[in-house]
């Protein structure tokens, strides 16, 4: 039994087979070709963070698979009134085929896990977000193809969003270019053992977002640091993506967010409406990766 609590729970040979099959299955959808082979399996999704791309497309990809999905909200369960993540854990995993957590610390999603009976995916810790990193190559392939070789700027706070993309940028082999305000930085230990080749910091976001083949920037203040949303404001003043910042990377450079955006804060409206965003077909593609992971976890290396 597999999980997908991190990027790097993959190889780059099973994350290929990922994208490869997202198309497939985006595809025959596409088609109205209906694609079923999860008839009677049912997704437990546990939402200790609020969501909403996350929320549709797990439900609406589970549904279209062929089977059924409960959503299990913190306010209303046990879990809200203390009951141990791993008790939660073994019951659910003995009723449901495969479980989605949205929480905290990524610590809370290894114990779930840990107990768990069924494959178990992260819709979002503190640490990582992989559903929408994979969901984003996905998405800069079907627009240019191979993400190997070329070089993606991070600018902005080194959350779940940063980390995630440095673990991608290690195992499928491009370059990833982090541009942080002082006091929102990389943590050193993600980037120790990492490779010039896959990883340069910047002080100055124009200079991270020179040259890239894709620009990617994310809110100032994530859930669970709302607290610090005033000093953050300040501290990102200087690390909006704007025109000049986009004219500063490749002529054919995508911008991505994973949504949702602040317009006029972490990015122009002119950039996230603009012909370079592709923000909408990111969103879109969590709905379609998501199928191909479901499908991997529950039934293996599916290839018709
Ligand atoms: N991008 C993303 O995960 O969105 P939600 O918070 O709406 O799920
Ligand atoms: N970094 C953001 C992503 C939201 C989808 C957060 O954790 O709130």
């Amino acid at each position: 039994m597999r999980h997908f609590l991190q990027f790097r729970d993959f190889s780059a040979d099973e994350i290929g087979h990922l994208i490869k099959r997202t198309r497939v299955i985006k595809e025959r959808f596409k088609n109205y070709v209906a694609y079923q082979p999860l008839v009677d399996r049912m997704l437990a999704m546990v939402f200790e963070k609020s969501s909403t791309r996350t929320r549709v497309s797990f439900e609406a990809g589970m549904f279209q698979l062929g089977g059924a999905s409960i959503v299990l909200n913190m306010g209303d369960t046990q879990l809200g009134r203390g009951e141990p993540i791993e008790d939660v854990a073994r019951v659910v995993s003995r009723m449901v085929d495969i479980v989605m957590i949205r929480t905290f610390e990524q610590s809370i999603i290894e114990r779930f896990a840990a107990h768990s009976r069924v494959p178990v995916i992260n819709g979002l810790t503190n640490e990582y977000h992989p559903c929408q990193v994979l969901a984003d190559i996905y998405t800069f392939v079907e627009h240019r193809g191979p993400i190997a070789g070329k070089t993606v700027a991070w600018i902005g706070d080194s959350n779940n969003m940063c980390n995630t993309w440095l673990q991608a940028a290690t195992l499928l082999d491009f370059k990833l270019n982090v541009s942080s305000p002082q006091g929102y930085e990389l943590e050193p230990a993600r980037a120790t053992g990492v490779g010039r080749n896959h990883l340069e910091l910047f002080s100055d976001p124009m200079a991270a977002a020179r040259g890239a083949d894709l620009v990617t920037t994310d809110v100032w203040t994530s859930m669970g640091w709302e607290e610090e949303a005033g000093a953050r404001k300040d501290a990102f003043a200087a690390f909006t993506v704007d025109a000049e910042m986009m004219a500063a990377a490749r002529k054919e450079a995508l911008f991505m967010h994973c949504l949702p955006a602040h317009r006029g804060e972490e990015v122009s409206a002119e950039v996230l409406d603009g012909p370079q965003s592709v923000v909408w077909d990111e969103a879109e593609n969590r709905l379609h990766a998501q199928k191909a992971l479901m499908e991997y976890l529950l039934l293996g290396r599916v290839e018709t």
